[in-house]
């Protein structure tokens, strides 16, 4: 069994493994596998970091706010905009008529009009807007519109669209042996289903950009997103002029996690054509509320399942269903339900198997990109089919996972063919390959002490009428590579200057996660100099074109990767430079021969003498001996493949692992829980930083438990959305973290794949360990039962929630006792 280590100190820049890379004894600061604290700490808890909302505002420059539909579905009837145009300080207001170029601004699919023209799609979804001299002269302007409807009947549930067959893309499923045949024949067999809300981003900088026309009739913007290219081109789209005229530029953003990957666009977009018209700097800021409102936020899905399995609590056949709820147009769901798609076997090995995806319309605003990009959602399906097979064989759920994990081999489990099948393969047809989870959920087993806690907890329950204690322990599974191939794909730019030191960009965004440190690292690692001899600048369309979003967790395998061939390039030429150079007296050097080291340049002769020169001095000569200092570097995922017709093939270059076990405190009475521990062991390869990923992973979690206790987004029947502020709608604070919370990174384990010095990414995956926390609540209701009921319990497991799967328990108990009687 592979060892663990704790961490070391937030704060010493403590190497992790010094061994494998060959480094030197003396090692410059901040290189890769150290402690180092974000780029930006500093920044942030002084209040210096600069967002877009604190740049330096110009002096003639607009403020924009948007009116948007007061109804869920309708036809606008008429608009009568006067009396907004003759408020004092507004200075334009735009309707669809005054987009000179496309008006559609679907990212992947149309379906999202930058302005609408009649029908409206859900309430909010902006139809005009005002520019005024301040933000508080435009909003009260807005409200003085005049738009008469012809309402009609919206569509706000799942389970109406499936009825009505109303979806945003086509249905798809993934099919491997024959899931019906092996349901008939099993001695086992059960069904469930389970509700899964949605969750508002709650970003703390909310959507936001600045825009200014430039002389050549384009746009500067600065632009709150994780895709500047993408705002860069549908900014250039609506406005009708070609690409290379726009230009997007983003330093950090306070918090993206999936809401600023499209949604950021359809804001630079208004600015833009208010820009273009007035041809003066505007600004768009969304307030709290209207962000919560107009932008897409985790789709709500509705999943169920009917499975059967042996005397052990082996699946042998499923049928799965996952449903989003996309909202009104296609955005990314596409993608979004075809991972949730991937992700319903999480880590378990799925025989026989139907998995249809739906992507439900409703008349609500467009569900996007959130944190695991419905692989969330579909792993928390897997988790309640392993948790009520448990219940109904009255067996401990952990056994249960344990033996439906992948590459746990059973005698006795056989194909169609008779062939005994080799439990590795995903139903979409990609080999698990480097499986960590078997070893890493024993060691999480053995150091969070689960069999003696589940015996203390057994005993506790019985002992207490009302307050119940529940454990669980749910492993993740990841798959990490954009499932779009082409998408995975990245640049950087390195440029070394006379004095030394050097500067870094690449195509990824900084949204708190940590990249621009990591990326710096890398390659204060390839020229073995201190980290802070490197900057970061801003992203940029300018510096590094054709971008992809940075998502999918994967900014750091990609820009990484792109930002170290950039250093290889630049080295390329400098070791020939040195080895000649410093070749010529007579004793000559090799290449080989040439090595950077602890802010140095050495070169070993042929005799064995040694040069060393300061890196910057280095520097210097090689500009002198006219050696190009500077270069692009560029990197594609390789192996990646997937044919989506036939649902099989290879989407993602490795999979990510986790798992966590929580011991929740339920009260019976009242319906609320409390989180008192929680252990997590997770894995990501060989650490760029332990301390950055630390961070994610308990971010990530605690994120994780939030969509599935406290965040409840509420809609009333007409489609409007409730919990539209920090009052109605509750994410997690300091108070909810667990008593205690025992984080840990799997140790010794690189990465089986050629990721950036054999890394594994981490933005996304640990948000999965948070179902550990909603699986031990139901554990604690189903203590009731004596653990043998698994009650319904929708998502989130707010206190109304888990009162009414109590009621449920008690009922099942009782209709028991009278069947018996
Ligand atoms: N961490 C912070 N602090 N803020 C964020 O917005 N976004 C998450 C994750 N961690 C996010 C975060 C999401 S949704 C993703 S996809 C990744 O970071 C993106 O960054 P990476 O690919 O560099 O990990
Ligand atoms: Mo993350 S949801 O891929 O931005």
């Amino acid at each position: 069994m592979r060892k663990l280590i704790d961490l070391p100190e937030q704060n010493s820049e403590q190497a992790l493994d010094q061994d494998q890379r060959n480094r030197p004894a003396k090692k410059s600061k901040g290189q890769t596998g150290q402690n180092m604290k974000h780029e930006s700490a500093e920044k942030h808890v002084t209040g210096k970091a600069v967002y877009v909302d604190d740049m330096p505002e110009y002096p003639n420059q607009l403020h924009i706010a948007v009116g948007g539909s007061q109804h869920a579905h309708a036809k606008i009837k008429s608009i009568d905009l006067t009396s907004v145009r003759e408020t004092l300080g507004v200075v334009d207001v735009i309707t669809v008529h005054d987009v000179p170029g496309h008006v559609d601004i679907g990212p992947v699919f149309s379906g999202d009009p930058v302005l609408v023209e009649e029908l409206c799609e859900y309430i909010g979804q902006p139809i005009f807007a005002v520019a005024a001299d301040t933000m508080d002269i435009a909003k009260a302007a807005v409200a003085k519109a005049k738009i008469e409807y012809d309402v009609l009947e919206p569509i706000l549930t799942v389970e109406k669209a499936l009825e009505d067959k109303f979806f945003v893309r086509p249905t798809h499923q993934l099919v491997r042996g024959d899931a019906a045949k092996a349901l008939a024949d099993a001695p086992n067999r059960i069904q469930g289903h389970q509700h899964v809300n949605g969750q508002e981003h709650f970003y703390l900088e909310g959507q936001v950009c600045s825009v200014m026309p430039t002389e050549d009739g384009g746009m500067k913007v600065y632009s709150s997103t994780q895709h500047p290219t993408e705002v860069q081109k549908l900014v250039a789209e609506v406005i009708d002029v070609s690409i290379n005229k726009v230009q997007v530029e983003i330093r950090r953003m306070g918090g993206g996690f999936g809401g600023k990957e499209t949604q950021a666009a359809p804001l630079a977009c208004i600015a833009a054509i208010v820009a273009n018209k007035t041809r003066r700097p505007v600004k768009y800021r969304m307030s709290r509320t209207d962000d919560m409102v107009m932008t897409g936020k985790r789709h709500p899905f509705f999943n169920t399942y009917d499975v059967a399995f042996d005397e052990q609590g082996i699946m042998m056949g499923s049928n799965i269903m996952v449903a989003g709820n996309c909202g009104n147009s296609p955005d990314l769901s596409d993608a979004i339900v075809d991972r949730a798609m991937f992700h319903s076997d999480n880590a378990y090995y799925l025989n026989n198997t139907k998995v249809v995806g739906h992507r439900c319309k409703t008349h609500t605003t467009s569900n996007t990109a959130y944190r695991g990009f419905g692989g969330p959602q579909g792993v928390i399906l897997g988790e309640l089919m392993m948790d009520d097979i448990a219940r109904h064989l009255g067996e401990d759920p952990l056994t249960i996972r344990k033996r439906n994990l992948y590459g746990i081999k059973h005698d006795h489990i056989r194909t169609a063919d008779g062939e005994v099948d080799e439990r590795n393969q995903t139903h979409y047809g990609q080999i698990v390959e480097d499986n960590v989870l078997p070893e890493l959920i024993a060691e999480l087993e053995t150091t969070s002490d689960y069999w003696k806690r589940r015996e203390e907890i057994k005993a506790f329950n019985a002992n207490s009428p009302f307050l119940k204690k529940g454990l669980s322990l749910t492993p993740v599974k990841f798959g990490i590579s954009f499932t779009v191939q082409f998408l995975n794909q990245a640049g950087a730019l390195v440029h070394v200057y006379t004095d030394g030191s050097i500067h870094l960009n690449h195509g990824g965004t900084e949204m708190g996660q940590g990249l621009f440190l990591k990326v710096a690292q890398v390659v204060a690692e390839e020229f073995q100099v201190d980290l802070d001899n490197i900057q970061v600048s801003a992203t940029n369309t300018e510096t590094v074109p054709n971008t992809s979003p940075t998502a999918a967790s994967s900014g750091t395998d990609l820009n990484g990767m792109a930002a170290r061939d950039a250093c290889l390039r630049i080295k390329a030429g400098m070791v020939k430079f040195a080895a000649e150079h410093y070749g010529s007296d007579g004793d000559k050097a090799q290449e080989e021969n040439v090595r950077f080291d602890n802010n140095q340049v050495v070169i070993v002769k042929d005799s064995g003498a040694e040069e060393i020169i300061p890196f910057a001095d280095f520097v210097q000569q090689a500009y002198m001996g006219r050696v190009p200092l500077s270069s692009t570097g560029f990197y594609k995922t390789p192996k990646i493949h997937y044919d989506r017709a036939s649902g099989q093939g290879r989407p993602f270059y490795y999979y990510a692992n986790g798992a966590s076990v929580s011991e929740v405190l339920v009260d019976t009475l009242t319906g609320e829980s409390r989180l008192v521990r929680t252990d997590i062991l997770h894995d990501v390869g060989r650490s760029l930083n332990p301390a950055i990923d630390k961070g994610q992973i308990e971010g990530a979690f605690i994120q994780g438990m939030g969509w599935l206790t406290t965040e409840e987004l509420k809609w009333n029947d007409k489609g409007r959305l409730m919990s539209n502020g920090p009052a109605t709608y509750k994410i997690p604070a300091v108070g909810d973290a667990p008593f205690e919370f025992n984080v840990n990174l799997l140790k010794d384990r690189p990465n089986g794949e050629e990721t950036i010095y054999r890394s594994k990414a981490v933005g996304e995956p640990p948000f999965m360990l948070g179902i550990s926390v909603w699986s031990a609540i139901r554990d604690a209701v189903a203590s009731l039962a004596d653990y043998k009921y698994g009650a319904q319990m929708d998502t989130p497991a707010t206190p109304e929630c888990v009162l009414r799967s109590v009621q449920d328990t008690k009922d099942h108990v009782r209709a028991n006792k009278e069947q018996k009687a």
